[in-house]
């Protein structure tokens, strides 16, 4: 079966001058339908340039410098705004971490929008669609609240308004970054807790992208680990768990916070991501490798297949074997 989402070769480039430097270095993946998948990396690794690059939302002066992205059988790259339009919000949408609500249109109103932007007439429909929507996210006294304005709820609550929002035309693929990160940790349970409903209710993939790796193993049924533009390890939430093969992913690994760690201090990954103007050659991550060779400075390896769905990109492992 074909994927829902394909995406091969993908580069975004930042315009400097005349050049671009890349935010995304070549990266593929794909998407199946029904199918929950992470993208995990520390700031700055380019996760929200693949979500934009997806969603045809890339800045002026940003562009997909190489590639495809092929979505429910249609080439995305090259489509008009107004084609974009009748995919966004209808077969694809999004969440992002700040709750987009606009200021002067009540709840109702704006979770209504999309399913009057692509193409329903009927206002009974539409405000039934709402309503049930809003039930279905455990939105309290929906008649009520869709009457309210959006500074009248709680940040929590405006999440929710924006998930009905991005899930009222049903899309077959939602992308979702940062969606839960400005939440205290409860409203991000609760969050998450809905993210697995409407996978399952509605069967709608989802493209969860997070820093949190606790977060994605709790969601996701695969995972790539990103950085600096690159895809460095991929595989199932269980395979990537149980033997985790790139030194960033076991770093990423060490630094989530444990039950009975309380008060002690993170373990983090010395050094930071370097940013696009001084991206080194190789292997991106090799600076803050403790492992690294002079051989991971000079090139970046193919990926190396761990067995099942399970790849990693090391110059050691290649080696290795
Ligand atoms: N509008 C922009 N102008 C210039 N550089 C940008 C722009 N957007 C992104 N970048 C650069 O591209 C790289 C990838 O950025 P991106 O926003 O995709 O990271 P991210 O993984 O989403 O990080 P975060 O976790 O902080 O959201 C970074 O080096 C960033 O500085
Ligand atoms: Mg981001």
């Amino acid at each position: 079966m074909n994927p829902l989402l394909q995406v091969q070769h993908l580069s975004v480039g930042i315009q400097r001058g005349r050049t671009y430097l890349l935010g995304v270095d070549d990266i593929g993946f794909q998407v199946q339908a029904g199918e929950m998948v992470g993208i995990l990396g520390e700031s700055g690794c380019g996760k929200t340039l693949t979500a934009l690059s997806i969603l045809g939302l890339l800045a002026p002066g940003i562009q997909i410098t190489r590639g495809t992205i092929r979505f429910n059988g249609l080439e995305l790259k090259g489509l008009s705004e107004r084609e974009l339009c009748g995919i966004r919000g209808k077969d694809l949408s999004m969440v992002f971490q700040e709750p987009s609500l606009n200021p002067v249109f009540t709840i109702g109103r704006q979770i209504a929008e999309p399913l009057r932007l692509h193409g329903s007439k009927n206002k009974r429909l539409i405000q039934g669609e709402v309503l049930d929507i809003m039930d279905k996210l455990g939105l309290p006294e929906p008649a009520k609240l869709a009457a309210a304005y959006p500074h009248q709820l709680s940040g929590g609550m405006r999440q929710r308004v924006m998930l009905a929002l991005a899930i009222v035309c049903k899309p077959k693929l939602l992308i979702a970054d940062e969606a839960t990160t400005a939440l205290d940790v409860s409203t991000q349970a609760q969050i998450l807790h809905l993210l697995k409903r409407i996978n399952r209710d509605f069967g709608t993939a989802i493209l969860f992208i997070s820093h949190d790796l606790g977060l994605i193993s709790r969601l996701c049924d695969r995972l790539m680990v990103m950085y600096a533009g690159k895809i460095l390890e991929e595989g199932t939430v269980d395979e990537v768990f149980a033997d985790p093969r790139h030194e960033y992913t076991k770093g990423l690994m060490g630094s989530i916070p444990q039950q009975n760690q309380k008060g002690k201090p993170l373990v983090s990954i010395p050094g930071k991501v370097p940013s696009i103007e001084e991206k080194p050659p190789g292997c991106p991550f090799a600076p803050r490798c403790r492992k690294a060779t002079s051989r991971c400075t000079t090139r970046f390896p193919e990926p190396l297949s761990l067995g099942g769905e399970h790849l990693v990109r090391c110059v050691l492992e290649t080696e290795y074997v």
